[in-house]
């Protein structure tokens, strides 16, 4: 027995004089002990509940732009060195094993952790989600809008609150299921616009933190039958339950050359047999598709509620918008993209919403520098967008939504929007934001011009960012993004 506690303690000694003195990052700045042990981040993250992106804030006002933030990983608070570390196809960034099978869905392009398995996984898709691609798709989204207006003027005319947060989430999945699966989800027809793919993605985000010291609960709960795995751990039901349905599509899909319902859809391009017969599995398609769908419903749902929120908060800022639109009553999203304000007020949104959580890179084949300091090949190293977007030499009161700071930045020069890194930069960035942002600028023009909303017991500390869970979450939920709702005179 003795013994055994010799070795442990000369384990624990050896790890401890490795990781302060020994460690290709042990001469970087940061206190020891998170340089010693992950149970800093621990216990920001799991026992406060995701306040570690706050503590990493103060640990950068203590030692600067460059902080040593676990015992193997670096983050730089530097916006200038954001795209060294998200860096365009040509230079090779591998994905953290160990980070990216928390997403559950190990086989998806999003979880490929090697740089070139990546870039083939990547090239099948992104055609159908370019500028023009998403172009085409305009009408099948305006239908869909359509659909939430209907929607909309039920609830004027019934004098119903609508729960705007799950009314986007239901348009966002209606339109990435049908673009990607070939069969919309019709979560638009449900009366309270319930979604499981909006209950999956909030149940993963909600316990991402202790599945990054525990991973191997999701896959265990694979094993507990759906009843009882309900009423133990509801989240992982919802995130099962979702895979499943995933699936099932997937599976069609693969019997019917790519098929469903007759239809050709991203599961044709993912399972052609010009593929290698690995690349065109089961596993591979759910997942593909299960990421697909999870990646393209929240985030913007997210972002949409940032701009309604501020819009619906300071009714100035919404007549300011509606004003500009009246000039241009049937707008295509390339029309909107061009009106300044309108542009301003989504660059707010995107700029104060989004993934924050770190999200780490490694270079395997080169180091880089930064400043002083040369980062070894292959460790571990990341840049949260929060520094970015609230950066103040780059965003001034970067708290305050301020549309207006677009129009003046345009007017002096800058080239601010540069700056947006919502989506990330390079090879790794959003597959889906010409989509996102399609969606955005269509629904929100249209909220704007035909409806009158006023908040429903929603108040800043249920939509400021308190908490990161993959997403910022506010301090205080509350009952969901409220409104009342009535129709605009002669819109
Ligand atoms: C405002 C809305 C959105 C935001 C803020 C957002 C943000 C992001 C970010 C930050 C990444 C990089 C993740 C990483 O580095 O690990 C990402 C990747 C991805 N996003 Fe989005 N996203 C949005 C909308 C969408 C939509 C509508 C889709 C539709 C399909 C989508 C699909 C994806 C996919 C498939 C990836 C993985 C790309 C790859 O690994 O190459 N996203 N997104």
């Amino acid at each position: 027995m003795l013994l055994l506690w010799f070795g442990f303690f000369s384990f624990v000694f050896g790890v401890v004089i490795y990781r302060l003195q020994f460690h290709p990052l042990s001469e970087f700045p940061g206190p020891k002990l998170a340089a010693l042990t992950s149970l800093y981040e621990f216990y920001y993250n799991v026992v406060l509940g995701g306040r570690y992106l706050w503590e990493i804030e103060r640990m950068h006002e203590q030692y600067g732009p460059i902080v040593r933030i676990t015992p193997h990983e670096l983050h730089v608070a530097d916006p200038e060195f954001y795209t060294e570390i998200y860096a365009g196809p040509t230079r090779r960034r591998d994905k953290d094993p160990r980070l990216v099978r928390l997403a559950g869905q190990p086989m998806s392009m999003f979880a490929t952790v090697d740089h070139s398995l990546h870039s083939s996984r990547r090239s099948i898709l992104s055609n159908y989600f370019s500028k023009k691609s998403i172009a085409g798709l305009e009408d099948m989204i305006q239908r869909k809008v359509q659909k939430l207006v209907k929607r909309l003027n039920q609830a004027c005319d019934q004098g119903t609150i609508v729960q705007l947060d799950a009314a986007s989430s239901a348009l966002t999945a209606d339109i990435i299921s049908e673009y990607a699966h070939g069969v919309s989800l019709d979560y638009l027809d449900d009366v309270n616009f319930n979604n499981e793919v909006a209950d999956s993605i909030l149940s993963l985000a909600s316990v991402v933190h202790v599945l990054k010291f525990f991973p191997f609960l999701l896959d265990l709960s694979k094993f507990i039958p759906d009843e009882v795995l309900e009423k133990l751990w509801s989240h992982a039901a919802n995130i099962l339950r979702l895979q499943k349905l995933v699936r099932t599509q997937a599976a069609v899909a693969l019997q019917n050359e790519g098929k469903v319902d007759g239809q050709v859809t991203m599961f044709g391009a993912l399972c052609d047999p010009s593929l290698p017969a690995q690349e065109r599995t089961l596993d591979r398609l759910q997942d593909e598709g299960f990421s697909l769908i999870g990646g393209g419903t929240e985030t913007t749902t997210g972002t949409l509620k940032i701009c309604m929120f501020h819009l619906l908060n300071d009714k100035a800022l919404l007549l300011k918008l509606r004003e500009e639109l009246e000039q241009f009553p049937s707008s295509t999203w390339a029309e909107l993209e061009r009106l300044p304000y309108m542009r301003g007020v989504i660059n707010e949104g995107l700029r104060l919403s989004g993934v924050i959580t770190r999200l780490p890179r490694r270079a395997p084949d080169e180091a880089l520098t930064y400043k002083q300091w040369t980062i070894p090949p292959n460790s571990l190293m990341s840049t949260s967008t929060h520094f970015v977007h609230t950066n103040k030499d780059l965003f001034p009161n970067p708290h305050t939504f301020d549309p207006e700071r677009w129009i003046r930045a345009e007017a002096a020069g800058e080239r601010l929007e540069h700056m947006i890194v919502t989506f990330s930069k390079g090879s790794r960035q959003c597959l889906g934001n010409h989509l996102a942002l399609a969606e955005l600028y269509l629904v929100i023009s249209m909220m704007v011009r035909k409806f009158d909303m006023d908040l429903y017991g929603v108040t800043a500390d249920n939509i400021v960012t308190h908490r990161e869970y993959g997403f910022g979450v506010p301090k205080a939920r509350g009952d969901g993004f409220r409104v009342t709702i009535k129709r605009v005179p002669n819109p």
